[in-house]
């Protein structure tokens, strides 16, 4: 049986072309599942998976809860407000009393980049925890690989072949996880990846992930397949990064006015929370060409593929 390169999901980067192809195929095929009238497989009932969300999330937790039910695992849930985080322990503490419970599986999200890379290599040396398999679910500004999983699966769904298609990122691509994972991934995939934003709301270099910058949306439109609004991560900005969020609105925004006079209407993705009235108007997150909710209905089945996968490489005697 085919199985994944990589012991645990930590990027985007670790990903081969095959292993996305095994990804791709396993999400369709539980798509189907997800189609039935009872929406789950037996695939883990042997195994324990905690999610551990050390930061703010709504459908990513819900989306890898849901998936480990309908793959019958057994789920622990976790979040930092009310832990012995306050007493001072340390993240690799709190994953080593975690796994020592028996459980085989963690889902990570953390504010600090590079979190489930560091409890990849450190619990290696724990007789408990050295079986785990850790799935990134977003650390800080670094990735956020299942996310570009559903945004890359939904774009075939809708578009076919990502070979030769143009996709667009835009808004804050300096502190968003999700744009650096999508442009690993759609590249890896064959697209042709632009990002488009202020040059304030740009990393420094970006052009040598292979992308294509650009400073208007309304350029971008003209040849873009697809389009990407992400949110302004406010909660990460340390300065202000441009005037306020009306002009960002009038100038980067997929608003009314733009929307109605381009000739070219690409589909719209946006990985949520949107705010409406920002990167988009509330109308055309609605409309017919965006797929926002088709994106939500596919995570579920991306996180039951990373999972299951994961699953089947997982050690059955600890
Ligand atoms: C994204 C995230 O948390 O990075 N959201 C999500 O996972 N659905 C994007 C965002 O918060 O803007």
């Amino acid at each position: 049986m085919p199985q994944l390169s990589s012991q645990h999901l930590l990027g985007i980067k670790d990903l081969s072309h095959s292993d996305i192809d095994l990804i791709m195929l396993t999400t369709a095929e539980f798509m189907q599942v997800l189609q039935r009238p009872i929406k789950k497989v037996p695939s883990l009932r042997d195994k324990t998976i905690a999610n551990l969300f050390f930061e703010n999330s709504t459908r990513t937790r819900l989306s890898f809860e849901l998936a480990e039910k309908r793959l019958s695992a057994d789920v622990l849930n976790f979040s930092a407000s009310g832990s012995s985080l306050s007493k001072g322990e340390t993240l690799l503490d709190t994953v080593n009393n975690i796994l020592a419970m028996k459980v085989d599986m963690i889902v990570l999200r953390h504010s600090s980049p590079g979190a489930g890379i560091f409890l990849a290599k450190h619990l290696t040396r724990f007789k408990h925890s050295a079986h785990a398999r850790i799935v990134n679910a977003g650390d800080g500004t670094h990735e956020h690989p299942t996310q570009a999983l559903l945004d890359a699966f939904s774009l075939q769904q809708a578009l076919g072949n990502l070979v030769g298609k143009r996709i667009a990122l835009v808004g804050d691509i300096l502190h968003s996880r999700v744009a650096l994972s999508n442009i690993l991934l759609l590249k890896k995939m064959g697209a042709t990846v632009q990002v488009c934003a202020p040059p304030s709301l740009l990393p420094r270099h970006i052009q040598n992930l292979g992308v294509e910058v650009s400073h208007s949306l309304d350029s971008t439109m003209e040849q873009a397949d697809a389009l990407n609004m992400l949110r302004i991560q406010e909660e990460r900005l340390k300065v202000q990064h441009f005037p306020g969020n009306y002009e960002y609105h009038r100038v980067f925004g997929l608003n009314l006015d733009r929307w109605e006079k381009a000739k070219n209407k690409p589909l719209i993705l946006h990985p949520g929370p949107v705010n409406r009235g920002v990167e988009i108007d509330g109308k055309l997150a609605d409309g017919p060409d965006s797929i926002i909710l088709d994106q939500v209905q596919h995570g579920v089945a991306v996180r039951m593929a990373v999972l299951y996968l994961l699953g089947q490489t997982a050690n059955k005697e600890h």
